[in-house]
């Protein structure tokens, strides 16, 4: 294991002001995302939306690293250069996903385990010669009556050290991410106590199993209680519950966490992260984001009903708007 190389892709990832841009809808998703915006979902249409966004003017002084999907990554820009060369011409590093989704849990219905590690070595190697420099892997953790049981945690965490010790060895640094899921009618205080319990029981796998903490990023939901509770709670209590979270769950060797946006509004995404990068207290870790919905959402509207130019800057705009929450700088009026 290159642990050096490791470490300054991980560190070059979080830079100050750096966040990464998750482009790595499966196509299956990313078909449906298409069809809502009323465009019909081919690779061509998946590809032209895409590399309209990569095209993007400047994106890189916000953007670190673009993760992406199996077909994109093999794909090219208009002008014939690969998607992955042209990134790294503009200092920007590929990503790759490398799981292939979440899968029902045998014996715990309605529970999911995410699949992926047969063959995960020699994908890697393939990918990396691709030009990915780093990978994802997404864990799905729900919460119901009875939910998560302690074997969804168990297998989800050890799949995902599984997956981080492959992708180091084939010198990828990887996105860990257990993602506790925002749907359900569940409490912050439950997100807490279940996003804790992941954490733990990932951390746990990931030292037995020799990851190299400083060449990983972690990947985490914000605490927020579920999308149908009712629960008042401010932007700062989010903030605060989150950051009580983690620096009780993450272990202080990783260099960045970057969050994902599960489905908050765009502007709750920048307002939660800069309250986060605003507070007194300095965490031992960069807070970052890796969004995907909160960068593309209005990206991809525009691109379907405007122009190719309107969505890149509704693209650019979020990435502006994160890189200034990225220390704190970000207000609302800048909206
Ligand atoms: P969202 O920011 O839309 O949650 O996507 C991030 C991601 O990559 C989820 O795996």
């Amino acid at each position: 294991m290159d642990t050096n190389s490791l470490e300054k892709i991980a560190n070059d990832l979080v830079a100050p002001g750096k966040g990464i841009l998750a482009a790595d809808e499966s196509n299956g998703t990313m078909s449906k995302r298409l069809e809502a915006v009323g465009v019909e979902a081919t690779e061509s249409n998946r590809r032209a939306y895409r590399v309209n966004l990569f095209a993007t003017k400047g994106y890189e002084n916000s953007i670190s690293g673009v993760i992406l999907y199996d077909e994109t990554i093999r794909q090219h820009m208009d002008n014939g250069e690969s998607i992955p060369g042209a990134m790294l011409k503009r200092g920007v590093y590929p990503g790759i996903k490398v799981d292939t989704g979440a899968k029902e849990l045998a014996n715990h219905n309605g529970e999911k385990i995410t699949e992926g590690l047969d063959g995960l070595r020699d994908r890697c190697i393939e990918y990396y010669q691709l030009g990915a420099r780093f990978a994802k892997w997404r864990a799905v953790i729900t919460i119901q009556d009875g939910m998560p049981s302690d074997a969804c945690i168990k297998v989800n965490a050890h799949a995902l050290a599984r997956y981080a010790a492959i992708c180091q060895e084939q010198g990828l640094v990887p996105i860990i991410e257990p993602e506790v899921l925002m749907e359900g009618d569940h409490t912050s205080q439950r997100c807490l106590e279940v996003t804790s319990k992941i954490l733990d029981e990932t951390f746990s796998e990931c030292i037995m199993q020799g990851v190299h903490l400083p060449g990983a990023l972690l990947k985490p939901n914000m605490i927020l209680p579920g999308n149908n509770n009712s629960e008042e709670i401010t932007r700062k209590n989010i903030a605060e519950l989150t950051i009580e979270c983690l620096s009780k769950h993450v272990p202080k060797e990783i260099p960045g966490i970057v969050f994902l946006s599960g489905g908050q509004s765009d502007e709750d995404a920048t307002a939660h992260l800069n309250i986060m990068n605003k507070m007194d207290i300095k965490q031992p870790w960069e807070l970052s984001f890796s969004y995907g919905r909160a960068l593309q959402a209005e990206a991809l509207k525009e691109w379907a009903v405007g122009t190719a130019e309107s969505s890149q800057q509704s693209f650019l705009k979020r990435a502006e708007m994160n890189h200034k929450a990225r220390s704190g700088e970000w207000a609302e009026e800048l909206e």
